[in-house]
This record gives structure tokens, sequence and C-alpha cells, in this order.
């Protein structure tokens, strides 16, 4: 069994979360064996309660009014993520980029999700299903790139799940899943379907890593 520790944010509604949480009930090669959010108002806390899993606060704000220098919490994080003793970390509505600092303890096995179709090969797009090259909406988190993508007037919007190397929005990408922009969408109903999707992608590939039982 995979032990996987869950990083997760008050910025979204802890719904990838709840999808792991989920697909760990039906027969998921993997476990959470701990969630950690930067604020205790994260909602993925409440869904760690209701699911009985170990949870903790690592508090970004305050870390940042007491003066904390930014390494210094990510070496914080990192040993609070050391204690379970994870061979996989999820990121999951988690808003800090992750750089050396954390990353040299978890190498190839941390990973993420995008609101935004990340290409394979830097610089490059991904090509939608009409032709079109999609923009990967790099720096844009959680609604913004939702918005972004609606004035874009792009056909598809999407989502991928990558490996975080430290650059961000760009580690070698895992999943991607595809949505369809319907004309009248908001941003709204776009990111509902798009969550849809994150919900499939993410557990697919943690599902997938389980298995293999390697790192990313
Ligand atoms: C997701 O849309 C993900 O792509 C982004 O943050 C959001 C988190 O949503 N990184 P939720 O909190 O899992 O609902």
């Amino acid at each position: 069994m995979r032990r996987i520790v869950v990083l997760t944010a008050n910025s979204g509604t802890g719904s990838n979360l709840q999808a792991l949480l989920d697909a760990q009930v039906s027969g998921f090669d993997g476990q959470i064996v701990g969630v950690i959010a930067s604020s205790a108002d994260a909602y993925g806390l409440v869904r760690a309660h209701e699911a009985d899993v170990p949870r903790e606060v690592l508090d970004y704000g305050a870390a940042c009014a007491a003066g904390t220098p930014r390494a210094r919490y990510e070496e914080d994080l990192a040993r609070a993520v050391q204690r379970y003793s994870p061979d996989l970390i999820v990121l999951a509505g988690w808003m800090l980029s992750l750089g050396e600092p954390f990353l040299k303890y978890f190498r190839w096995r941390v990973i993420g999700l995008h609101p935004g179709l990340l290409p394979s090969k830097p610089g490059e797009r991904v090509r939608l299903p009409d032709g079109s090259l999609a923009d990967p909406l790099c720096g844009l988190a959680g609604e913004n790139a939702v918005k972004a993508l609606l004035a874009s007037g792009q056909t598809y919007a999407g989502s991928t799940v990558h490996a975080v190397t430290g650059e961000v929005d760009a580690g070698p990408v895992i999943r991607r899943g595809l949505v369809k922009v319907r004309p009248d969408d908001t941003v709204a109903t776009l990111y509902d379907r798009m969550k849809q999707t994150e919900h499939r992608i993410i557990v697919e590939s943690v599902w997938e890593l389980c298995r293999q039982g390697s790192t990313v």
C-alpha cells in the first residue's frame, strides 16, 4: 500500500482530495495517510476529518506575519510531510509554488494539478481537437485560469496532472483532461465540468502511480 500525503489550501473546496478519499474506499491501492493545509480554514481539513485521516495546518499566513523566510517555511513543511513517510505527495489546491527547500527531500514524488493544458515539451502547445493550439495558462490558478480561458475564446478547456519540479506549471505531464467549452458557459459552469474531469484524472494518475509502485 503506497502512502500518500495531500497538501491543500483554502482557495478551493478540497474536491480533488475528496475524489481521492472516495477512490480509496473503492479499492485504491494507496492510502491517504495525512492532509496538510496552509491555513486552518481549508475545507479539505473538514473532508479529512470526516474520512478520519490525520490532518494538520502549517499556517503560511502566520509564518509570513512572523517574518519566517519562505525557504524556512518550505523546510518546515518538508519536515511535517516526512513524518508521514509518504511515497507520493499530491498538491490538490495547494497554492504556493514549492522549490528546492521542499523538493530536495521528495524528488519525483510530488504531483500537482493545473487548470490548464500543459504541453509535453517546454515551449510547445497542446493541439486541440479543432486544430487550434491551447494556451497553457501557466501561472494562473483556479477561477482566474477559467476566466482567462473563457476570455480567450478557446474551444476546449482542460486540466493537467504533472510532476512538480520547481518550475511553476512545467513538470512532465502525467495526464490531461479535456473539456469542451459551450457557448453559454460561465466561469462557474465551465469550472464545474473541469473539476469533474480533474477528479477523474487525479484519481487515475494516483491509482497508476500506486500500482506501478514507482516514483513519477
Ligand atoms: C483545482 O482546480 C486545481 O486545478 C487547482 O486548484 C483547484 C483545487 O480545487 N490547482 P479543489 O480544492 O480540489 O476543489
